[in-house]
């Protein structure tokens, strides 16, 4: 197997990102698939995300979307004060709630919250948020290199893989360790492009390596069942620019600057 892994997660029930996703890490080679969680949200038909992604074989990590829509608990804990915020993601909670078959919900009941591999020597660790809490966000700006290490330290890991923030980030530490947050593939990075990200990770050499990949999908296909379904024109509008238009206060400074609103 290559040692070669496509790492995504915040998938969000962007069924067309998933797909192109799907074909892209073939192309480029991926001895793996990883998702690191939340399958639902924000994008309309959720049962097509997830089944996509349990015929991909990819390993799947437990998203707070995933507990919450697979044991059906009142909201999604993604942890919003704002009011704003929690309006727009009862409604998405709501949908993708109502719109998931029991079958993939009994399916997100099993997924693990965390996963560990060794892999050329590499202690490598999987979650959704951090390792200590599902939905904690390791925003680039606000999380020192002494926390990683300490994260790192306290779960005897080498290389950690997190998502939960859709915004895409890595960074190195001392010893050849590295945290890489994946960001997500299902919207855009708050960068005004339409395109969506994950990462190829590259365990076959001396030094773990990674690059984050730019995926170009079908986004006008999703906008269309966005409307058919009748989902908030503002989850539309971020498809469609590529800035976030909600979901916006849990953003620390530097990442709220970087956008549009
Ligand atoms: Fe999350």
């Amino acid at each position: 197997m290559s040692e070669r892994w496509a790492v995504f997660g915040g998938v969000y029930s962007n069924h067309v990102a998933l797909a192109a996703l799907l074909e892209d890490a073939a192309r480029r080679g991926a001895g793996r698939l990883v998702c690191l969680g939340d399958i639902g949200a924000f994008g309309p038909y959720p049962d097509l995300s997830c089944e996509l992604l349990r015929d991909s074989g990819a390993l799947v990590i437990q998203g707070n979307y995933d507990d919450s829509v697979g044991r059906g608990l009142p909201d999604c804990q993604c942890g919003y004060t704002d009011p704003r915020d929690n309006h727009f993601a009862r409604l998405s909670y709501a949908y993708t709630l109502a719109r998931t078959s029991e079958t993939h919900r009994a399916w997100m009941r099993t997924l693990p919250p965390m996963q560990r591999l060794e892999v050329n020597g590499r202690h490598v660790l999987m979650v959704h948020g951090s390792p200590r809490r599902q939905n904690e966000f390791l925003w680039e700006s606000a999380t020192p290199d002494g926390f990683l290490v300490h994260l790192l330290d306290a779960w005897r890991a080498g290389v950690l893989l997190c998502t939960h923030t859709g915004l895409h980030w890595g960074r190195r530490l001392p010893g050849g360790r590295c945290v890489i947050n994946v960001g997500a593939i299902g919207r855009p990075a708050n960068d005004g492009r339409t395109c969506v990200w994950y990462a190829m990770v590259d365990f076959s050499g001396p030094e773990t390596r990674w690059e984050f990949i730019p995926l170009d999908y079908d986004w006008p296909r999703l906008v269309h069942g966005m409307r058919a379904d009748g989902l908030p024109e503002e989850f539309v509008q971020t498809i469609e620019t590529g800035w976030w238009t909600t979901c916006l206060e849990i953003l620390p400074i530097r990442e709220r600057m970087a956008g549009r609103y």
